[in-house]
Protein backbone atom coordinates (compact mmCIF):
# COMPACT_ATOMS: atom_id res chain seq x y z
CA UNK A 1 0.00 0.00 0.00
CA UNK A 2 1.21 3.57 -0.75
CA UNK A 3 1.05 5.99 1.79
CA UNK A 4 1.32 9.35 2.68
CA UNK A 5 5.05 11.08 1.44
CA UNK A 6 7.69 10.87 3.21
CA UNK A 7 10.00 12.93 0.75
CA UNK A 8 9.40 16.23 -0.80
CA UNK A 9 12.07 17.70 -2.85
CA UNK A 10 11.30 21.64 -4.25
CA UNK A 11 12.97 22.82 -6.99
CA UNK A 12 16.38 21.56 -6.28
CA UNK A 13 19.15 23.33 -8.41
CA UNK A 14 23.16 22.50 -8.04
CA UNK A 15 25.83 23.67 -10.30
CA UNK A 16 29.11 22.17 -10.41
CA UNK A 17 32.35 24.77 -11.70
CA UNK A 18 29.13 26.96 -12.79
CA UNK A 19 27.65 23.68 -15.16
CA UNK A 20 24.04 22.89 -14.20
CA UNK A 21 23.84 19.33 -12.93
CA UNK A 22 20.42 19.79 -11.19
CA UNK A 23 17.80 22.06 -12.59
CA UNK A 24 14.60 23.07 -10.87
CA UNK A 25 14.08 19.60 -9.46
CA UNK A 26 10.70 18.07 -8.31
CA UNK A 27 10.58 14.88 -6.42
CA UNK A 28 8.72 12.99 -4.23
CA UNK A 29 8.54 9.58 -2.50
CA UNK A 30 5.80 7.81 -0.34
CA UNK A 31 5.69 5.15 1.86
CA UNK A 32 5.55 1.83 0.65
CA UNK A 33 6.76 3.02 -3.12
CA UNK A 34 9.81 1.79 -5.11
CA UNK A 35 10.39 4.51 -7.18
CA UNK A 36 12.97 4.12 -10.13
CA UNK A 37 15.46 7.27 -11.06
CA UNK A 38 16.53 7.07 -14.39
CA UNK A 39 18.57 8.71 -16.88
CA UNK A 40 21.62 8.84 -19.12
CA UNK A 41 25.14 8.45 -17.86
CA UNK A 42 25.90 11.84 -15.45
CA UNK A 43 22.04 13.08 -15.68
CA UNK A 44 22.36 14.04 -12.14
CA UNK A 45 20.75 10.85 -10.56
CA UNK A 46 23.41 10.49 -8.25
CA UNK A 47 24.10 14.02 -7.04
CA UNK A 48 20.69 14.54 -6.41
CA UNK A 49 20.27 11.88 -3.87
CA UNK A 50 23.49 13.44 -2.39
CA UNK A 51 21.37 16.35 -1.78
CA UNK A 52 18.93 13.84 -0.29
CA UNK A 53 21.38 12.84 1.91
CA UNK A 54 23.30 15.73 2.78
CA UNK A 55 26.76 15.20 1.28
CA UNK A 56 25.70 18.69 -0.87
CA UNK A 57 23.64 21.42 -0.35
CA UNK A 58 21.87 22.39 -3.08
CA UNK A 59 22.38 26.15 -4.59
CA UNK A 60 18.26 26.60 -4.76
CA UNK A 61 15.24 24.74 -3.19
CA UNK A 62 13.69 22.64 -0.18
CA UNK A 63 13.76 19.65 0.92
CA UNK A 64 10.71 18.06 3.08
CA UNK A 65 10.78 14.87 5.27
CA UNK A 66 7.10 13.80 6.49
CA UNK A 67 5.92 16.92 6.09
CA UNK A 68 8.94 19.13 7.97
CA UNK A 69 11.66 20.77 5.84
CA UNK A 70 14.90 18.88 6.42
CA UNK A 71 17.45 21.02 7.71
CA UNK A 72 21.38 19.18 7.38
CA UNK A 73 24.26 20.71 9.10
CA UNK A 74 26.33 17.59 9.74
CA UNK A 75 27.14 14.61 7.22
CA UNK A 76 25.10 11.73 9.13
CA UNK A 77 22.20 14.29 10.05
CA UNK A 78 20.03 12.91 7.22
CA UNK A 79 21.00 9.13 8.39
CA UNK A 80 20.04 9.87 11.84
CA UNK A 81 16.68 11.27 10.31
CA UNK A 82 15.86 7.97 8.56
CA UNK A 83 17.19 8.19 5.25
CA UNK A 84 19.95 6.05 4.00
CA UNK A 85 22.06 5.53 0.88
CA UNK A 86 23.99 2.89 -0.53
CA UNK A 87 26.17 3.98 -2.64
CA UNK A 88 27.55 3.36 -6.14
CA UNK A 89 31.01 2.64 -4.45
CA UNK A 90 30.53 0.17 -1.42
CA UNK A 91 31.74 1.57 1.86
CA UNK A 92 32.07 -1.21 3.73
CA UNK A 93 34.96 -2.23 5.95
CA UNK A 94 36.86 -5.25 4.07
CA UNK A 95 38.97 -6.88 6.97
CA UNK A 96 36.26 -6.47 9.55
CA UNK A 97 33.21 -9.09 9.88
CA UNK A 98 29.71 -8.59 9.03
CA UNK A 99 28.68 -7.81 12.13
CA UNK A 100 31.84 -5.13 13.28
CA UNK A 101 30.17 -3.80 10.29
CA UNK A 102 27.09 -3.28 11.02
CA UNK A 103 27.36 -1.63 14.25
CA UNK A 104 30.52 0.27 13.24
CA UNK A 105 29.14 4.22 13.71
CA UNK A 106 26.12 3.30 14.95
CA UNK A 107 24.63 6.30 16.26
CA UNK A 108 23.09 4.35 19.39
CA UNK A 109 26.54 2.26 19.75
CA UNK A 110 28.34 5.19 21.36
CA UNK A 111 29.07 3.51 24.38
CA UNK A 112 29.04 -0.48 25.30
CA UNK A 113 27.84 -2.54 23.31
CA UNK A 114 26.24 -5.83 23.94
CA UNK A 115 27.08 -8.17 21.25
CA UNK A 116 24.89 -10.54 21.95
CA UNK A 117 21.52 -8.57 21.70
CA UNK A 118 22.61 -6.55 18.88
CA UNK A 119 23.21 -9.79 17.10
CA UNK A 120 19.63 -11.39 18.24
CA UNK A 121 18.31 -7.71 16.91
CA UNK A 122 20.15 -7.94 13.34
CA UNK A 123 18.83 -11.50 12.91
CA UNK A 124 15.46 -9.91 13.89
CA UNK A 125 15.83 -7.95 10.56
CA UNK A 126 17.12 -10.39 8.85
CA UNK A 127 14.72 -12.59 8.94
CA UNK A 128 11.98 -10.08 8.42
CA UNK A 129 13.35 -9.27 5.32
CA UNK A 130 14.68 -12.70 4.14
CA UNK A 131 18.72 -12.15 4.05
CA UNK A 132 20.71 -15.15 4.39
CA UNK A 133 24.37 -13.58 6.00
CA UNK A 134 27.09 -15.28 8.20
CA UNK A 135 27.28 -12.24 10.68
CA UNK A 136 30.55 -13.50 11.84
CA UNK A 137 32.88 -13.86 8.09
CA UNK A 138 34.89 -11.46 6.94
CA UNK A 139 33.26 -8.94 4.22
CA UNK A 140 36.65 -8.97 2.06
CA UNK A 141 36.18 -12.87 1.62
CA UNK A 142 32.59 -12.54 1.17
CA UNK A 143 31.06 -12.44 -2.85
CA UNK A 144 30.49 -9.40 -4.01
CA UNK A 145 26.60 -9.98 -4.04
CA UNK A 146 26.16 -10.30 -0.42
CA UNK A 147 28.25 -7.59 0.23
CA UNK A 148 25.77 -5.31 -1.51
CA UNK A 149 23.21 -7.01 0.97
CA UNK A 150 25.18 -6.00 4.08
CA UNK A 151 25.52 -2.32 2.79
CA UNK A 152 21.58 -2.54 2.80
CA UNK A 153 20.88 -4.48 6.04
CA UNK A 154 23.08 -2.20 7.60
CA UNK A 155 20.86 0.94 6.67
CA UNK A 156 17.91 -1.32 8.07
CA UNK A 157 19.65 -1.83 11.76
CA UNK A 158 19.64 2.12 11.60
CA UNK A 159 15.98 1.50 11.04
CA UNK A 160 15.69 4.16 7.72
CA UNK A 161 12.46 5.48 6.56
CA UNK A 162 13.93 6.01 3.62
CA UNK A 163 16.05 4.03 1.37
CA UNK A 164 18.23 4.77 -1.37
CA UNK A 165 19.97 2.54 -3.69
CA UNK A 166 22.36 3.77 -6.58
CA UNK A 167 22.98 1.00 -9.02
CA UNK A 168 22.74 -1.48 -6.78
CA UNK A 169 22.55 -4.45 -9.28
CA UNK A 170 25.37 -3.37 -11.68
CA UNK A 171 28.11 -5.61 -9.78
CA UNK A 172 25.14 -8.62 -9.70
CA UNK A 173 24.57 -12.06 -11.67
CA UNK A 174 20.93 -12.26 -12.50
CA UNK A 175 19.58 -14.39 -9.87
CA UNK A 176 21.75 -12.22 -7.19
CA UNK A 177 20.00 -9.44 -8.83
CA UNK A 178 16.56 -11.39 -8.52
CA UNK A 179 17.12 -12.10 -5.03
CA UNK A 180 17.90 -8.47 -4.27
CA UNK A 181 14.06 -7.35 -6.02
CA UNK A 182 12.86 -9.75 -3.63
CA UNK A 183 14.20 -8.12 -0.38
CA UNK A 184 13.43 -4.60 -1.84
CA UNK A 185 9.91 -5.52 -2.58
CA UNK A 186 9.90 -6.89 0.67
CA UNK A 187 11.22 -3.66 2.26
CA UNK A 188 8.81 -1.35 0.57
CA UNK A 189 6.15 -3.79 1.88
CA UNK A 190 7.27 -3.21 4.96
CA UNK A 191 5.98 0.73 4.69
CA UNK A 192 9.23 1.94 3.94
CA UNK A 193 10.01 4.39 0.62
CA UNK A 194 12.61 3.05 -1.53
CA UNK A 195 14.54 4.74 -4.72
CA UNK A 196 16.27 2.66 -6.77
CA UNK A 197 18.78 4.13 -9.68
CA UNK A 198 19.50 1.34 -12.29
CA UNK A 199 20.17 1.42 -16.20
CA UNK A 200 18.66 -1.91 -16.44
CA UNK A 201 15.14 -1.11 -18.12
CA UNK A 202 14.18 -4.89 -17.16
CA UNK A 203 14.28 -4.17 -13.43
CA UNK A 204 12.22 -1.00 -13.24
CA UNK A 205 9.29 -3.03 -14.54
CA UNK A 206 10.01 -5.73 -12.14
CA UNK A 207 9.99 -3.86 -8.90
CA UNK A 208 9.22 -0.25 -9.39
CA UNK A 209 5.64 1.37 -8.51
CA UNK A 210 6.50 4.67 -10.45
CA UNK A 211 9.48 6.23 -12.25
CA UNK A 212 11.20 9.65 -12.37
CA UNK A 213 13.32 10.13 -15.36
CA UNK A 214 16.54 12.73 -15.75
CA UNK A 215 18.32 14.12 -18.65
CA UNK A 216 20.84 16.05 -18.58
CA UNK A 217 20.02 17.51 -15.21
CA UNK A 218 16.37 18.13 -16.28
CA UNK A 219 13.31 16.34 -14.90
CA UNK A 220 11.47 15.12 -18.06
CA UNK A 221 8.65 13.30 -15.86
CA UNK A 222 7.40 11.18 -13.25
CA UNK A 223 5.44 8.16 -14.36
CA UNK A 224 3.14 5.18 -12.88
CA UNK A 225 4.54 1.79 -14.10
CA UNK A 226 0.99 0.90 -15.17
CA UNK A 227 1.16 3.91 -17.50
CA UNK A 228 4.50 3.93 -19.32
CA UNK A 229 6.71 1.28 -21.68
CA UNK A 230 10.13 0.66 -21.80
CA UNK A 231 10.47 2.62 -25.13
CA UNK A 232 8.46 5.48 -24.05
CA UNK A 233 10.77 5.62 -20.91
CA UNK A 234 13.98 5.15 -23.18
CA UNK A 235 12.81 8.12 -25.70
CA UNK A 236 12.47 10.23 -22.46
CA UNK A 237 16.18 9.56 -21.19
CA UNK A 238 17.63 10.46 -24.84
CA UNK A 239 15.40 11.74 -27.19
CA UNK A 240 15.44 8.98 -29.51
CA UNK A 241 14.86 5.37 -29.58
CA UNK A 242 17.51 2.60 -29.67
CA UNK A 243 17.86 -0.71 -31.59
CA UNK A 244 20.65 -3.11 -30.72
CA UNK A 245 21.52 -5.91 -33.10
CA UNK A 246 25.03 -6.49 -33.82
CA UNK A 247 26.71 -8.20 -36.91
CA UNK A 248 29.74 -10.11 -36.74
CA UNK A 249 31.07 -9.91 -40.38
CA UNK A 250 33.76 -12.47 -41.57
CA UNK A 251 37.35 -11.40 -40.62
CA UNK A 252 40.49 -12.82 -41.22
CA UNK A 253 41.81 -14.26 -38.52
CA UNK A 254 45.56 -13.73 -37.44
CA UNK A 255 46.67 -17.01 -35.68
CA UNK A 256 47.70 -17.06 -32.35
CA UNK A 257 47.84 -12.97 -30.89
CA UNK A 258 48.15 -14.62 -27.54
CA UNK A 259 49.22 -18.59 -26.16
CA UNK A 260 48.60 -19.49 -23.14
CA UNK A 261 49.84 -22.92 -21.61
CA UNK A 262 49.36 -24.98 -18.43
CA UNK A 263 49.21 -21.65 -16.65
CA UNK A 264 48.53 -21.98 -12.34
CA UNK A 265 47.49 -18.51 -11.17
CA UNK A 266 47.02 -18.16 -7.09
CA UNK A 267 44.32 -16.14 -5.68
CA UNK A 268 44.58 -13.76 -2.94
CA UNK A 269 44.40 -16.00 0.16
CA UNK A 270 47.00 -18.35 -2.06
CA UNK A 271 44.09 -20.63 -3.01
CA UNK A 272 44.80 -21.50 -6.46
CA UNK A 273 42.48 -19.74 -9.16
CA UNK A 274 43.51 -20.65 -12.34
CA UNK A 275 44.19 -24.26 -12.66
CA UNK A 276 46.11 -25.57 -15.84
CA UNK A 277 44.79 -23.42 -18.47
CA UNK A 278 45.57 -23.83 -21.94
CA UNK A 279 43.95 -21.65 -24.93
CA UNK A 280 44.45 -19.50 -27.96
CA UNK A 281 43.67 -16.45 -29.17
CA UNK A 282 43.50 -14.73 -32.61
CA UNK A 283 43.69 -11.75 -34.00
CA UNK A 284 40.14 -10.83 -35.48
CA UNK A 285 38.15 -12.76 -32.93
CA UNK A 286 36.53 -12.15 -29.57
CA UNK A 287 37.07 -14.86 -27.17
CA UNK A 288 34.30 -14.02 -24.45
CA UNK A 289 34.85 -15.92 -20.70
CA UNK A 290 31.52 -16.49 -19.27
CA UNK A 291 31.13 -17.54 -15.53
CA UNK A 292 29.87 -17.58 -12.41
CA UNK A 293 31.59 -14.18 -10.78
CA UNK A 294 34.71 -15.57 -8.23
CA UNK A 295 35.68 -18.22 -10.45
CA UNK A 296 39.14 -17.30 -11.37
CA UNK A 297 37.82 -14.98 -14.14
CA UNK A 298 39.55 -11.81 -12.77
CA UNK A 299 42.63 -13.72 -11.54
CA UNK A 300 43.30 -15.06 -15.33
CA UNK A 301 43.42 -11.23 -16.57
CA UNK A 302 45.55 -9.78 -13.58
CA UNK A 303 47.66 -12.27 -14.95
CA UNK A 304 47.90 -11.65 -18.51
CA UNK A 305 48.17 -7.93 -17.78
CA UNK A 306 50.99 -8.64 -15.18
CA UNK A 307 49.21 -7.56 -12.49
CA UNK A 308 49.80 -10.90 -10.51
CA UNK A 309 52.07 -13.42 -10.61
CA UNK A 310 51.79 -16.89 -12.10
CA UNK A 311 52.33 -19.98 -10.19
CA UNK A 312 53.58 -21.67 -13.27
CA UNK A 313 52.96 -22.21 -17.27
CA UNK A 314 53.68 -19.17 -19.89
CA UNK A 315 52.10 -16.20 -21.53
CA UNK A 316 53.20 -15.63 -25.03
CA UNK A 317 52.30 -12.60 -26.96
CA UNK A 318 53.02 -12.12 -30.43
CA UNK A 319 55.22 -15.25 -30.62
CA UNK A 320 57.66 -14.21 -27.46
CA UNK A 321 57.36 -15.33 -23.93
CA UNK A 322 56.02 -12.33 -22.13
CA UNK A 323 55.48 -14.56 -18.35
CA UNK A 324 58.14 -12.43 -16.59
CA UNK A 325 56.93 -9.28 -17.98
CA UNK A 326 55.86 -6.05 -15.45
CA UNK A 327 52.40 -4.36 -16.45
CA UNK A 328 54.17 -1.24 -17.60
CA UNK A 329 56.10 -3.17 -20.02
CA UNK A 330 53.15 -5.46 -21.13
CA UNK A 331 50.87 -2.13 -21.95
CA UNK A 332 54.16 -0.92 -24.15
CA UNK A 333 54.04 -4.26 -25.50
CA UNK A 334 50.29 -3.23 -26.81
CA UNK A 335 48.25 -5.07 -24.43
CA UNK A 336 45.30 -3.04 -23.24
CA UNK A 337 43.27 -4.10 -20.00
CA UNK A 338 39.78 -2.50 -19.28
CA UNK A 339 39.84 -3.45 -15.65
CA UNK A 340 36.25 -4.27 -13.87
CA UNK A 341 37.53 -2.77 -11.13
CA UNK A 342 37.47 1.46 -11.99
CA UNK A 343 38.53 2.97 -9.19
CA UNK A 344 41.08 0.69 -7.96
CA UNK A 345 42.95 -0.05 -10.80
CA UNK A 346 41.15 2.09 -14.00
CA UNK A 347 41.95 5.02 -12.85
CA UNK A 348 44.54 7.66 -10.60
CA UNK A 349 41.41 9.22 -8.96
CA UNK A 350 42.91 12.16 -7.76
CA UNK A 351 44.46 13.31 -10.78
CA UNK A 352 42.27 15.15 -13.40
CA UNK A 353 40.58 13.63 -16.29
CA UNK A 354 42.67 14.76 -18.79
CA UNK A 355 46.26 13.22 -16.91
CA UNK A 356 43.91 9.78 -16.75
CA UNK A 357 43.28 9.92 -20.39
CA UNK A 358 46.94 10.51 -21.66
CA UNK A 359 48.82 8.60 -18.65
CA UNK A 360 49.45 5.14 -21.41
CA UNK A 361 50.39 7.31 -24.13
CA UNK A 362 52.48 10.11 -23.21
CA UNK A 363 55.53 8.49 -23.66
CA UNK A 364 55.53 8.60 -26.94
CA UNK A 365 57.89 10.39 -29.15
CA UNK A 366 55.03 12.13 -30.58
CA UNK A 367 53.84 13.89 -27.26
CA UNK A 368 57.54 15.22 -26.95
CA UNK A 369 59.03 18.74 -27.48
CA UNK A 370 62.63 17.72 -27.16
CA UNK A 371 63.17 16.46 -23.82
CA UNK A 372 59.84 17.80 -22.26
CA UNK A 373 56.23 16.53 -23.03
CA UNK A 374 53.84 18.51 -25.35
CA UNK A 375 50.87 19.39 -22.55
CA UNK A 376 49.19 21.04 -25.70
CA UNK A 377 48.81 18.10 -27.58
CA UNK A 378 48.49 15.89 -25.11
CA UNK A 379 45.70 17.95 -24.09
CA UNK A 380 44.33 17.85 -27.45
CA UNK A 381 44.48 14.18 -27.35
CA UNK A 382 42.29 14.06 -24.44
CA UNK A 383 40.00 16.61 -25.36
CA UNK A 384 39.01 14.55 -28.66
CA UNK A 385 38.82 11.19 -26.43
CA UNK A 386 36.21 13.52 -24.36
CA UNK A 387 34.70 14.47 -27.56
CA UNK A 388 34.37 10.90 -29.41
CA UNK A 389 33.08 9.19 -25.68
CA UNK A 390 30.94 11.49 -25.20
CA UNK A 391 32.49 11.99 -21.50
CA UNK A 392 30.66 14.53 -19.87
CA UNK A 393 31.58 16.56 -16.69
CA UNK A 394 32.23 20.28 -15.79
CA UNK A 395 35.94 20.47 -17.39
CA UNK A 396 39.09 18.63 -17.86
CA UNK A 397 41.18 19.37 -14.64
CA UNK A 398 38.62 17.66 -12.53
CA UNK A 399 39.91 14.68 -10.12
CA UNK A 400 38.63 11.40 -12.12
CA UNK A 401 36.91 10.49 -8.92
CA UNK A 402 34.65 13.14 -9.29
CA UNK A 403 33.15 11.89 -12.82
CA UNK A 404 29.81 10.27 -12.56
CA UNK A 405 29.92 5.95 -12.40
CA UNK A 406 29.23 5.57 -16.12
CA UNK A 407 31.62 9.03 -17.13
CA UNK A 408 34.53 7.32 -15.31
CA UNK A 409 33.78 4.05 -17.32
CA UNK A 410 34.04 5.79 -20.77
CA UNK A 411 36.83 7.42 -19.51
CA UNK A 412 39.00 4.09 -19.25
CA UNK A 413 37.14 2.78 -22.27
CA UNK A 414 38.06 6.17 -24.76
CA UNK A 415 41.48 5.94 -23.24
CA UNK A 416 41.96 1.83 -24.08
CA UNK A 417 40.76 1.94 -27.08
CA UNK A 418 42.56 4.81 -28.27
CA UNK A 419 45.67 3.32 -27.71
CA UNK A 420 46.73 0.94 -30.80
CA UNK A 421 47.01 -1.86 -28.99
CA UNK A 422 47.14 -5.70 -30.12
CA UNK A 423 45.52 -7.42 -27.57
CA UNK A 424 42.75 -6.23 -25.71
CA UNK A 425 41.08 -7.70 -22.05
CA UNK A 426 38.19 -5.89 -21.78
CA UNK A 427 36.69 -6.71 -18.11
CA UNK A 428 32.71 -6.16 -17.45
CA UNK A 429 33.35 -3.13 -19.93
CA UNK A 430 29.53 -2.09 -20.40
CA UNK A 431 29.10 -2.22 -16.74
CA UNK A 432 27.28 1.14 -15.20
CA UNK A 433 26.91 2.17 -18.80
CA UNK A 434 22.98 3.38 -20.62
CA UNK A 435 21.70 2.30 -22.83
CA UNK A 436 23.29 4.63 -25.69
CA UNK A 437 27.04 4.15 -24.16
CA UNK A 438 26.66 0.72 -23.77
CA UNK A 439 25.65 0.32 -27.46
CA UNK A 440 28.40 2.55 -28.10
CA UNK A 441 31.19 0.50 -26.36
CA UNK A 442 30.30 -2.98 -27.94
CA UNK A 443 30.07 -1.56 -31.48
CA UNK A 444 33.91 -0.05 -30.36
CA UNK A 445 35.25 -3.40 -29.31
CA UNK A 446 33.39 -5.01 -32.46
CA UNK A 447 35.37 -2.57 -34.77
CA UNK A 448 38.41 -3.62 -32.89
CA UNK A 449 37.54 -7.34 -33.82
CA UNK A 450 36.97 -6.35 -37.58
CA UNK A 451 40.50 -4.65 -37.52
CA UNK A 452 42.32 -7.55 -36.51
CA UNK A 453 42.83 -7.27 -32.81
CA UNK A 454 42.55 -9.81 -30.82
CA UNK A 455 40.01 -9.51 -27.55
CA UNK A 456 39.29 -11.49 -24.06
CA UNK A 457 35.54 -10.20 -23.06
CA UNK A 458 35.05 -11.43 -19.39
CA UNK A 459 31.57 -10.55 -19.54
CA UNK A 460 28.54 -11.64 -16.89
CA UNK A 461 25.75 -10.14 -19.70
CA UNK A 462 24.65 -13.04 -22.59
CA UNK A 463 23.33 -10.17 -24.56
CA UNK A 464 26.71 -9.13 -24.61
CA UNK A 465 28.42 -12.00 -25.11
CA UNK A 466 26.28 -13.87 -27.66
CA UNK A 467 25.97 -10.54 -29.31
CA UNK A 468 29.81 -9.94 -29.67
CA UNK A 469 31.73 -13.15 -29.37
CA UNK A 470 33.30 -15.63 -31.89
CA UNK A 471 34.19 -18.19 -29.18
CA UNK A 472 32.84 -18.67 -25.99
CA UNK A 473 34.75 -20.10 -22.79
CA UNK A 474 33.21 -21.36 -19.93
CA UNK A 475 34.73 -20.65 -16.23
CA UNK A 476 33.94 -22.76 -13.10
CA UNK A 477 36.79 -23.09 -10.32
CA UNK A 478 39.78 -21.91 -12.23
CA UNK A 479 38.86 -24.35 -15.62
CA UNK A 480 37.15 -23.83 -18.82
CA UNK A 481 34.41 -26.33 -18.11
CA UNK A 482 33.67 -25.28 -21.69
CA UNK A 483 35.59 -23.94 -24.89
CA UNK A 484 33.08 -23.69 -28.43
CA UNK A 485 32.33 -21.54 -31.11
CA UNK A 486 28.99 -18.95 -30.38
CA UNK A 487 25.99 -20.44 -31.30
CA UNK A 488 26.95 -24.31 -30.56
CA UNK A 489 25.61 -24.39 -27.31
CA UNK A 490 22.31 -22.31 -25.68
CA UNK A 491 22.34 -20.38 -22.90
CA UNK A 492 20.59 -23.16 -20.49
CA UNK A 493 23.92 -25.22 -21.87
CA UNK A 494 26.03 -22.56 -20.59
CA UNK A 495 24.34 -22.89 -17.17
CA UNK A 496 24.62 -25.80 -16.62
CA UNK A 497 28.99 -25.54 -17.77
CA UNK A 498 29.09 -22.23 -15.60
CA UNK A 499 27.86 -24.61 -12.43
CA UNK A 500 30.92 -27.25 -13.13
CA UNK A 501 29.69 -29.41 -15.83
CA UNK A 502 32.16 -30.20 -18.52
CA UNK A 503 31.15 -29.70 -22.02
CA UNK A 504 31.71 -33.44 -23.04
CA UNK A 505 28.86 -34.59 -20.24
CA UNK A 506 26.22 -32.58 -21.96
CA UNK A 507 24.20 -33.47 -24.71
CA UNK A 508 23.80 -31.59 -27.20
N1 LIG B 1 31.75 16.92 -6.71
C1 LIG B 1 31.62 17.17 -8.01
N2 LIG B 1 32.37 18.12 -8.59
C2 LIG B 1 32.24 18.40 -9.90
N3 LIG B 1 31.38 17.79 -10.72
C3 LIG B 1 30.61 16.83 -10.22
C4 LIG B 1 30.69 16.45 -8.84
N4 LIG B 1 29.80 15.46 -8.61
C5 LIG B 1 29.20 15.22 -9.81
N5 LIG B 1 29.67 16.05 -10.76
C6 LIG B 1 29.23 16.11 -12.17
O1 LIG B 1 27.82 16.21 -12.19
C7 LIG B 1 27.27 15.51 -13.32
C8 LIG B 1 26.18 14.58 -12.84
O2 LIG B 1 26.79 13.51 -12.15
P1 LIG B 1 25.98 12.35 -11.42
O3 LIG B 1 26.99 11.56 -10.68
O4 LIG B 1 24.86 12.93 -10.66
O5 LIG B 1 25.41 11.53 -12.68
P2 LIG B 1 24.55 10.18 -12.70
O6 LIG B 1 23.23 10.51 -13.31
O7 LIG B 1 24.55 9.56 -11.37
O8 LIG B 1 25.36 9.31 -13.78
P3 LIG B 1 25.83 7.74 -13.78
O9 LIG B 1 24.69 6.97 -14.36
O10 LIG B 1 26.97 7.75 -14.75
O11 LIG B 1 26.22 7.35 -12.41
C9 LIG B 1 28.44 14.83 -13.98
O12 LIG B 1 28.81 15.59 -15.10
C10 LIG B 1 29.54 14.84 -12.92
O13 LIG B 1 30.82 14.88 -13.49
MG1 LIG C 1 25.48 7.89 -10.59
Amino acid sequence: MIGEFLVEMRNISKSFFGIKVNNKINFTLRKGEIQALLGENGAGKTTLMNMLTGVYFPDEGDTFFKGKKMVLNFPGDALSMGIGMVHQRFSLVGNLTVFENLILGHPKNKFIINVAVEKILIQKYMKQFDFHINLDAIVDELPIGIRQKVEILKMLVREVDVLIVDEPTTVLTKQEADNLMQILRNIANSGKGIIFITHKMSEVFQVANSITVLRKGEKIATVNKEETTPNELARMMVGKEHNTTFNLPKTKKIPEILKIENLFVNSNNGVLAVKNLSFNVAGGEILSIAGVTGNGQIELADALTGNRKVGSGNIKFKNRDITQHSPKKRIDEGISYIPGDRINVGVAGNRSVWENLIMKVYRLPKFKKGLLLNNVKLKKYAEKIIQKYDIMMPGINLPALLLSGGNLQKLIIGREIERDCDLYICVYPTRGLDVGATEFVRNSILNLRNKGKAIILISGDFDEIFGLSDRIAVMCEGKFTGLFNNGDYSLEQIGLMMSGQEIENLEN
